[in-house]
């Protein structure tokens, strides 16, 4: 019996700790702390495969490809790291493999919940709508089985210098997603990936998602506000982050840099000199770590910012020297310790940032909460619903909407009901709905302006006449489906997707889902005048497909 004893002790120890998950990891006040007290920082990379997306083609998704992962972490660990970022996840993929083996290797995963071309709040267009939300709940709900997801990012440089409007949809995500967390008790942190730019805008910006919102019944709800920033170059000196830093000073929320290195002066390989830095006490009151960009190769602007590249046959993934730059500069890292959990306390956040017409014309009024019970009670109530020829819809959603806004306009009607306007904060009541449903509502409108004449509901066959809706008119159905227009509540898990098949149709089926992205023209314009700040350099991979695209 003794015997047995003494062997079932080691096997329990052994079995538990094969199991023992990572530990969570909490934010108090602008720190954060793993469950046992320590301080916690973010030592990681970017990985992300670069891969032009265009419409009806699809994304690289890392972390459903499990030999990837597997032969990754080798490399991970030679890198001494403790968390990447992917920036692309589909949630109908099994991602069970890559997740345990980072996890087995204690990394934790910072995922950006957005997709490309029309799975993001868009920056000169945007709105929070069910279409967004529930992309963003399907991956949550993907993920949040597994212990190293570390934070989800409900944005990644949505928030321009010359178009701030997106920034009341982007604190309203975050608010549901906050929301949303807390309801299925997940501890993982809601965070933001900011672009950098010029002083007054990047402080209004950190300031706006960190600000008190108590007075709008929503929390403060960004936890972990990330810096894309590529400030650094070469072999600068440790005084380059003092602006940034003295700016930062009296934060109230954890941040850290959302990406970083820069190759901006040719730094052929870069050195990494400012992972000392960046990890020195002097910088760690304020930055809680940061991400190298990038573990794949990744050019843009005719730079390659990867760590790893192909071999010269193709056959396998080796390192380049900024990859033993870095490894060198990380393992090197001791982490601060101070302060410790016990001596700190979550702080009152700041007032938010007041709008100003110059600087930050950018309302604190934030939209309600995307309901897909009131946006699919109004779908099967309009007259005249929107039926895609095509599965790839996001661009004709677009451009009929727009046509269709201009036949109601012209005929005295209005599209104030499907708009949304951040810098006013003023939020029509459809705003909220999926662009296929908020089209739809055009359409109806348009419909029964012209006496439910036949020819008002074609719009080229993209058009179908819904003979199940009811003969009230539009404004009844929007009052009795959506009550309260304003309500800001806890987003339940999104609904499965059922096509709205309207009488007549021949199957081209109408699914939630769809936005529409007419801005890309527009967003390519303002990407290009963002030339000077680093930033853009590095830079977003959404940001970039979407020049491709
Ligand atoms: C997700 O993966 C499924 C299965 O491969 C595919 O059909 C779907 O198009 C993908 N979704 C996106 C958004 O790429
Ligand atoms: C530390 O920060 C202070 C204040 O920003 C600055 O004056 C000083 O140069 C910094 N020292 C180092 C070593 O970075
Ligand atoms: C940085 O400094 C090191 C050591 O002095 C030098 O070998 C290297 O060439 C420098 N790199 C750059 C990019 O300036
Ligand atoms: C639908 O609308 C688009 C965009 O206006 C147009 O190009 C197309 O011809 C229309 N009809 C069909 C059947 O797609
Ligand atoms: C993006 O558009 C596609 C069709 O083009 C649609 O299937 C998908 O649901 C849309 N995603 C969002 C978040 O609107």
């Amino acid at each position: 019996m003794f015997s047995l004893l003494r062997l079932a002790v080691p096997l329990l120890l052994l079995a538990s700790a094969a199991v023992t998950a990572l530990p969570k990891v909490s934010r108090t006040g602008k720190y954060l702390y793993t469950e046992d007290g320590d301080r916690f920082f973010i030592k990681g990379v970017a990985y992300q495969t670069q891969h032009p997306v265009v419409p009806g083609t699809s994304f690289v998704d890392n972390l459903a490809d499990g030999p990837s992962c597997t032969r990754d972490v080798e490399f991970f660990q030679k890198l001494g790291i403790n968390a990447i970022r992917s920036y692309f996840a589909n949630s109908s993929l099994d991602h069970d493999s890559c997740m345990s083996t980072l996890s087995d290797a204690g990394i934790y995963v910072i995922l950006d919940l957005t997709l490309p071309l029309n799975g993001s709040i868009d920056t000169t267009q945007p709105a929070w709508g069910t279409n967004v939300l529930d992309q963003y709940l399907r991956t949550i709900d993907t993920f949040e089985k597994y212990d190293n997801v570390l934070a989800y990012n409900i944005g990644n440089e949505v928030i321009k210098s010359d178009a701030t409007q997106s920034a009341p949809f982007i604190m309203a995500a975050a608010r549901d997603i906050r929301a949303y967390l807390n309801s299925i008790s997940s501890s993982s942190l809601v965070a933001y990936a900011a672009i950098d730019g010029g002083a007054d805008f990047v402080d209004n910006t950190a300031d706006y998602l960190a600000c008190d919102r108590s007075a709008d019944s929503a929390t403060a709800s960004l936890d972990l506000y990330g810096l894309n920033n590529y400030e650094w170059c070469g072999n600068d000196t440790v005084t380059t982050f003092n602006n940034l830093n003295a700016r930062f000073a009296n934060y109230d929320i954890a941040a850290y840099f959302s990406e970083f290195g820069s190759e901006n002066c040719n730094p052929n390989p870069r050195v990494w000199t400012e992972v000392p830095v960046m990890f020195d006490s002097n910088m760690t009151d304020v930055w809680s770590g940061g991400l190298a960009f990038s573990y794949f190769p990744d050019t843009s602007k005719g730079k390659n910012f990867g760590l790893m590249t192909p071999s010269s046959d193709s056959s396998s993934f080796v390192t380049t020297p900024e990859f033993d730059n870095l490894a060198a500069q990380y393992n090197a890292v001791t982490f601060v310790k101070t302060p410790t959990k016990t001596s700190v306390s979550n702080v009152q956040p700041s007032a938010c940032p007041q709008a100003t017409p110059s600087s930050w014309p950018v309302s604190n009024t934030l939209p309600p909460t995307a309901d897909d019970a009131a946006c699919g009670c109004l779908a099967n109530a309009l007259s005249c619903v929107f039926t895609p020829s095509t599965p790839d819809y996001t661009d004709i959603v677009g451009d009929l909407t727009g046509i269709a806004c201009g036949l109601l306009i012209q005929n005295g009607g209005s599209c104030a009901d499907i708009s949304a306007d951040g810098a006013a904060g003023v939020y029509g009541d459809i705003g909220m709905c999926d662009p296929t449903i908020k089209l739809s509502y055009v359409f109806t409108q348009y419909y029964e302006q012209s006496q439910r004449i036949p020819a008002a509901c074609g719009f080229n066959g993209n058009a179908t006449v819904n003979t199940n809706a009811g003969y009230n008119g539009v404004a009844a159905a929007v009052k009795s489906c959506i009550p309260s227009p304003s309500a800001v509540f806890t987003p339940r898990a999104p609904p499965v997707l059922v096509p709205v098949q309207p009488t007549g149709s021949s199957g081209a089926g109408k699914s939630a889902g769809g936005n529409s992205n007419t801005n890309t023209n527009s967003g390519r314009g303002a990407r290009d005048l963002l030339v000077g700040a680093s930033a853009v350099l590095g830079s977003m991979i959404v940001g970039m497909l979407w020049t491709l695209a």
